[in-house]
């Protein structure tokens, strides 16, 4: 593919040869098929449409200076897909079937994985559908699971460098016992009038509190929140949280660079005392946090002062895309060499 300029890429859509289908028919799944499709043909009453039974992940191949693919942390993608599936009762999602899949579509447009040191990767999507007519409010009788992949630049433009984002305290992204911890698109509509409102103001993202006190700090946008005070990597514990494999992975990673690592409740307050921030997540990776805002509150925290990101925030994208590429040994068995 060398008429595609990777190094421009923005984190968006580009069509690649194949994408992977199997369905899920009279209590089983089926084999998985290759599709040079772009679009699905459903049912207008499939209950993805009405009732929002849908799962997704985000995972990404990388090319290493060897040239080899790596796939990173499979099997974490694998299980959180099923304990979403289970969330909006959908088919259990077995782990190799995942797994085959993700691994068939990423061989199979192996020349949209783009070269090593291009700044760029393969973004993996893989999602699963209610299909077949259902009015009534229970699952649907029929699933379908697609994996496709798109070669992406940074999720946020400004890429590993620090922006500001923005508390929005007139709306929640998830309840205490709702579908805050699985990946589903209700959570991510939820939060667009937020996320829109704080692009238009000029924040790359909408800080989400803790919907029941509005005191803590929850999400970051559509990654996890982290920050460094005290050579500790501190990130939120909730029960409305997204359990970011990024998030899992730095705290061991923190942890190997002699870090400690503290999961717990973060309160907003405490922006102020922190030295460090940044928001993670597999399409994120790190995006250093300069400054947070809480406009209904007209408070201002500044966590970067020179605008660059700091040192712990440094050394924590290094260490892990050192990994990811394969520059650095798999000592902790993360990847999947294709
Ligand atoms: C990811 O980080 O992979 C996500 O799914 C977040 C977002 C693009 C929705």
């Amino acid at each position: 593919m060398e008429n595609i300029d990777w190094s421009s890429l923005s984190f968006g859509y580009m069509k690649t040869d194949y994408n992977v289908r199997c369905y899920y028919r009279n209590g089983k799944w089926g084999e998985l098929e290759v599709s040079s499709e772009e679009t699905i043909t459903m049912h207008m009453a499939a209950t993805c449409l009405h009732y929002g039974q849908e799962a997704f992940e985000g995972m990404k191949a990388f090319r290493g200076k060897d040239g080899k693919i790596r796939l990173f942390r499979m099997d974490e993608n694998a299980k959180r897909m099923n304990r979403s599936c289970q969330g909006v009762v959908m088919a259990e999602l077995p782990q190799e079937l995942f797994e085959a899949a993700v691994i068939k579509a990423v061989k199979m447009n192996e020349r949209f994985v783009p070269p090593y040191e291009s700044g760029a990767s393969l973004y993996i999507r893989p999602l699963v559908i209610g299909l077949g007519a259902q009015v009534g409010v229970k699952p649907a009788p029929e699933y379908l699971f697609i994996v496709f992949v798109t070669p992406v630049g940074p999720y946020f433009k400004e890429g590993f460098k620090p922006t500001k984002m923005a508390i929005f305290r007139d709306y929640d992204r998830a309840a205490p016992l709702g579908t805050g911890t699985i990946k589903v698109g209700g959570n991510y509509a939820a939060g667009m009038i937020p996320t829109v409102k704080a692009h238009d103001m000029g924040y790359s993202a909408a800080i989400f509190l803790d919907a029941k006190e509005k005191k803590y700090i929850d999400e970051a946008g559509p990654a996890n929140f982290f920050a460094i005070k005290d050579n500790t990597y501190i990130t939120p514990e909730s029960s409305s949280i997204l359990p970011s494999i990024t998030n899992k992975s730095l705290m061991q990673v923190a942890q190997d660079l002699g870090l400690k690592v503290e999961r717990r409740p973060v309160a907003e307050e405490e922006l102020a005392t922190f030295e460090e921030a940044g928001a993670c997540g597999t399409a994120a990776v790190i995006s250093p946090i300069s400054e947070i805002d809480d406009l209904e509150n007209n408070k201002q925290y500044i966590i970067s002062k020179d605008g660059k990101p700091g040192p712990w925030c440094e050394k924590l994208y290094h260490e892990l895309r050192a990994i990811q590429y394969g520059d650095k040994p798999d000592t902790h068995g993360w990847v999947t060499i294709l």
